[in-house]
């Protein structure tokens, strides 16, 4: 018997874990940790029934400020209750986007952040962190650390989602392997751009002229979504080339509902994200994923 312990669990995804592990007769309860916010801002936490030496211990990692701290006091209430092993399942971690330091005196928050959680759980798995200047997981990360990638499912999905001639564009050289993947997957080409930050948000692309070539859809993939601003940029430059059907596939969806708003108006007529974050743009389920990445654990 395993325990699934939620922690900020607006996805779902324990309980449909939980039914994913039944059906392949893993015995596992899932519970909710529960937080209590005082006047003052400080928390408690409480797990509220025993728990098995095994937990796997489910929190999306967006808003981190205020979940890794709930996140290591659950872990260290779990300990007390005799769980031995705490495997953390996060389908979005956070901070991988600072991974050196851009500026003398800026803190590599990639691998604070990775010394925080390393000390808390004994394994994790997420799915497509932001693997960039830190190529490995494990390079930062002190407990066995897995990767899984959702460009596989977002191939599959998109597969008989494109009527004729289709294009996929990365909009910058990080989104290569994403891109790269699910054009492989979902069999169209692709092509990725480049783009330089000038701010949180201010981006320049240079996106190349397609109006020739009969396009009549393209897609937007990339790793997350925050701001908008990068797909919004490529978005109203294709519009303005006369291409109409844009839409934008992405993993993490971390932006609020005016941000949505705006990159409809920018010419994106829709946008799925993968539910590694409770979004309304959710449309690509990761459940089976994260069920396989258990199953393995417990055979290992
Ligand atoms: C960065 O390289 C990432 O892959 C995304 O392109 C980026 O985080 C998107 O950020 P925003 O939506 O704020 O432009």
């Amino acid at each position: 018997m395993i325990s699934l312990v939620t922690l900020y669990d607006e996805a779902e995804l324990g309980p449909r874990l939980q039914s994913w592990l039944a059906s392949k007769d893993i015995a596992c309860h899932c519970l909710a940790a529960e937080i209590h916010a005082f006047p003052d801002g400080e928390i408690r936490v409480r797990v509220p029934e025993p728990v098995s030496e095994t937990v796997v211990l489910i929190c999306t990692l967006d808003h981190p400020s205020e979940k890794t701290l709930a996140l290591t006091f659950v872990s260290d209430v779990l300990r007390s209750m005799g769980a031995k092993r705490i495997w953390l399942a996060a389908p979005y971690l956070a901070y991988m986007r600072q991974d050196i330091a851009f500026h003398p005196g800026e803190g590599i928050s990639a691998a604070s952040y990775a010394r925080l959680l390393s000390r808390s759980v004994d394994a994790m798995v997420t799915v497509d962190p932001h693997l960039h200047r830190i190529p490995d997981l494990e390079d930062v990360y002190t407990i066995p650390s897995t990767a899984l990638h959702a460009t596989d499912i977002i191939g599959d999905w998109l597969k008989d989602r494109l009527p004729g001639k289709s294009l996929l564009i990365g909009p910058d050289r990080e989104s290569e392997q994403w891109v790269t993947a699910v054009a492989a997957r979902c069999g169209q080409p692709f092509r990725v751009l480049d783009k330089e930050r000038l701010g949180d948000r201010q981006v320049v692309i240079q996106v190349p002229d397609l109006s020739a070539e009969g396009l009549q859809t393209v897609v937007l993939v990339d790793d997350m979504v925050s701001t908008g601003q990068t797909l919004m940029k490529v978005a109203r430059a294709l519009r303005s080339q006369g291409i109409k059907d844009i839409r934008a596939v992405f993993v993490h969806a971390l932006f609020g509902p005016e941000t949505a708003a705006e990159m409809h108006d920018a010419g994106i007529g829709e946008l799925v994200s993968c539910n590694t974050v409770a979004h309304p743009t959710n449309g690509i389920d990761v459940t089976i994923m994260m069920g396989e990445w258990v199953q393995q654990q417990l055979q290992a």
